[in-house]
């Protein structure tokens, strides 16, 4: 069984904030940003905007595009770490889109890594009988960025993107090769932890309560080392792209597109350098949106799809790389 690349879609909240309305809240400059990073602006959610809400629009542009009846999607897969229900929101993305028949819907949590995951998941599932899989990578950093942090806040924005895979004929299969890994060891590198450990303090060995009330449990903001994560990044993709090209049967050279989470510009072109791909080869969207975590791959894609640079049967090497840390690599066709 193969499965193959047939829609994409993609959105993001209304509220634009560039690098000078920063700027305003923290000591920092748009030459600073720019020349550091590559991002001029970022997309924010604000008043009524909901991930959920942009994730079920993502979705429906995809099946749109793929001309595929939400009524035949029998999986949903909600790639975010920002969900807006604690137990997931795949459900109410299935519900939204009007799915008949209750498919299968939940959620993957991998930080920038989701959307590659959730890939390679929606792959394998297809592998195991599901026809039509809608991926989406979407995440509301915003929510937890230290607006106080100018070594952080100045790097993410929000936004959706989804893909539909479909099962089709093993000759044409468009998943051609991947490679996955994560390293615990990392979090102290990137993370927004729980704040204290709630339970030790409230259930006695004997089960009674002992310190009650309990209080609620929430999240620090996020807690990060630039530089750890920079040549983290720096080291591992290209590694794992290598890896994923030998398993595919592909040399670099012949790839059409390299599309990397987009996290920062300089990161980018070291990945590619290290690979030799020129830039003419490599897709890049950060300077309108930032990191967008887990939507920034599907966000990227279907920019690049709908302005006529990605064309049918190109060949794509894609990487993620975040929180957890994770990482990992596919090749695709388009
Ligand atoms: N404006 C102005 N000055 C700043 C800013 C800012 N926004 N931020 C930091 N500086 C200052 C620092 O204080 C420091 O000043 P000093 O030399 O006087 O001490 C100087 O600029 C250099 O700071 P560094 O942190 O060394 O800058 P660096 O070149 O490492 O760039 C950056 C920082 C952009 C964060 C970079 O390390 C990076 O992009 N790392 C990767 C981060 C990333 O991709 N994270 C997301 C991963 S994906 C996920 O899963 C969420």
């Amino acid at each position: 069984q193969g499965c193959k690349l047939v829609g994409c879609g993609s959105a993001v909240p209304a509220l634009k904030i560039s690098n000078d309305d920063l700027s305003k809240i923290v000591d920092t400059n748009d030459e600073w940003i720019s020349v550091r990073t590559g991002i001029r602006n970022r997309r924010v959610i604000s008043g009524k905007d909901s991930l959920t809400g942009l994730s079920v629009e993502a979705a429906r542009k995809a099946l749109e595009m793929a001309q595929v009846d939400p009524d035949d999607v029998d999986l949903v897969l909600m790639c975010t770490s920002t969900p807006e229900d604690l137990f997931g929101t795949g459900p109410q993305i299935q519900k939204a889109l009007g799915c008949k028949g209750n498919p299968l819907a939940y959620d993957i949590t991998a930080a920038c890594s989701g959307f590659l995951l959730g890939l390679i998941s929606a792959a394998c599932h297809i592998r195991g009988g599901f026809k039509n899989v809608l991926v989406i990578g979407a995440d509301a950093l915003s929510r937890y960025v230290d607006w106080t942090d100018r070594g952080s806040c100045i790097l993410f924005g929000d936004a959706a993107g989804a893909v539909l895979l479909q099962a089709c004929d093993s000759e044409e299969d468009g998943l051609f090769g991947f490679d996955l890994h994560s390293d615990g060891d990392g979090l102290r590198h990137l993370n927004a932890s729980i704040k204290g450990n709630e339970t030790d303090h409230a259930i006695g060995t004997n089960g009674s309560v002992v310190d009650f009330p309990p209080r609620q449990a929430s999240y620090s903001c996020i807690q990060m080392n630039g530089k750890e994560v920079f040549r983290f990044a720096v080291q591992c993709v290209p590694q794992s792209i290598e890896s994923a090209l030998e398993k595919a049967g592909v040399t670099c050279s012949s790839i059409d597109w390299l599309l990397l989470h987009q996290a920062n510009q300089r990161i980018i072109d070291a990945v590619a350098n290290r690979l030799e791909v020129p830039q003419e080869r490599v897709i890049s969207n950060l300077a309108n949106y930032g990191n967008t975590s887990a939507a920034s791959i599907p966000l990227a894609l279907d920019e690049a799809v709908r302005s006529g640079k990605v064309k049918a049967g190109h060949t794509i090497a894609t990487a993620g790389f975040g929180a957890g840390l994770t990482w990992g690599s596919a090749i695709l066709r388009w």
